[in-house]
């Protein structure tokens, strides 16, 4: 990507403010026209100063997700292991399935600077602004059948809340099935979507994001209630690179685990983290609203929820809410 000439000009005296009047000389640009590169450059991540009478200097620039870094810190044998970083797509979920039937190997990880069409779960969109995030897909190539990956999703969010506990010192809870929950506040969301044969797996792309270093101007108001990053609940900015080694490493492990051992171990750690278990709930199901007390998982990865009347209904997707 050409670096704009408005950045060049900030950085050529780092620290140091340049005046509009000099940047629209420089440049030939109008005020407007600063106005609207330094927006651009904001999105970016870039936290620019800007002072009447002094101008503009860069107060802190975006860290990159440097794939040489990321590859230096992973001690894992294949999570991660094929890497492709890009700066802008419109969700990693697309370009990892694209690599996935060219035959990629099972680890592949793809990550993203920024997603301009991140999606969520329940069709909806996911905020994915460049440089804030980890916006990331890992391809996994199961050797389970089909109905088995709602234990995928569930192993997936054992797997972050791990590992972004590893690095930051924050009591994560997981909602069913796998939102991971900060002070009841959305850290982050995980979307699997598989390819499969009758019931054989093809293929599945698990994405995750995680709202790393976003501030709350970076969530737009209606998400911002229910939504929070781990620099807004730590009070300091998180190293991402970090946080996708310690994923890698923490998803790897529990993947292991499960082949080896099935979905027990990993349910056990499931129920440990839940915020979901025990507490009145209303469930928005595909075939209308329930209402009941999550109790526990069933052995495919459904939760079994007490109804009023005191019969049990196991839902398999659901977006549960607090009643
Ligand atoms: C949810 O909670 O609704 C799931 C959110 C999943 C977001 C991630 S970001 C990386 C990957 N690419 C996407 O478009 N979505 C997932």
């Amino acid at each position: 990507m050409n670096q704009s000439p408005l950045l060049s000009l900030l950085e050529e005296k780092p620290g140091a403010f340049v005046s509009g009047e000099e940047i629209s000389r420089k440049l030939n640009v109008s005020r407007t026209a600063i106005w609207k590169q330094i927006r651009k450059l904001e999105a970016e991540g870039y936290v620019i100063e800007a002072v009447p009478r002094l101008g503009y200097r860069i107060v802190e620039r975006p860290s990159r997700l440097s794939p040489t870094e990321l590859a230096n810190r992973l001690t894992t044998r294949s999570f991660g292991r094929h890497l492709r970083v890009f700066d802008a797509v419109p969700s990693t979920q697309d370009v990892l399935r694209e690599l996935a039937e060219e035959g990629a190997p099972e680890g592949t990880l793809v990550l993203a600077e920024q997603q301009t069409k991140g999606r969520g779960r329940m069709g909806r969109s996911w905020v994915s602004p460049a440089g804030k995030g980890v916006w990331m897909s890992l391809l996994l190539r199961p050797s389970v059948p089909l109905h088995m990956t709602p234990q995928l999703t569930l192993l997936a969010a054992v797997s972050l809340s791990r590992a972004i506990a590893r690095v930051v010192p924050l009591e994560i809870g997981i909602k069913w099935p796998n939102d991971l929950l900060v002070g009841g506040r959305k850290i982050s969301g995980i979307l699997l979507e598989s390819a499969a044969e009758d019931e054989r797996i093809r293929y599945v792309v698990a994405g995750m994001g995680i709202s790393v270093n976003l501030e709350e101007q970076d969530f737009p108001p209606e998400v911002l209630e229910k939504a929070i990053s781990l620099r807004m609940a730590a009070g300091r900015p998180v190293d991402r690179v970090e946080i996708v080694a310690a994923a890698m490493e923490e998803f790897e492990k529990l993947y292991e685990l499960y082949a080896a051992q099935g979905f027990a171990p990993i349910r056990a750690l499931w129920e440990a983290h839940s915020v979901t278990l025990g507490r009145p709930a209303t469930l928005q199901t595909p075939h209308g609203t329930i209402e009941g007390i999550p109790l526990e998982l069933d052995d495919l990865g459904g939760l079994r929820v007490r109804l009023a009347d005191g019969s049990i209904r196991t839902v398999y997707s659901a977006e549960v809410g607090d009643r």
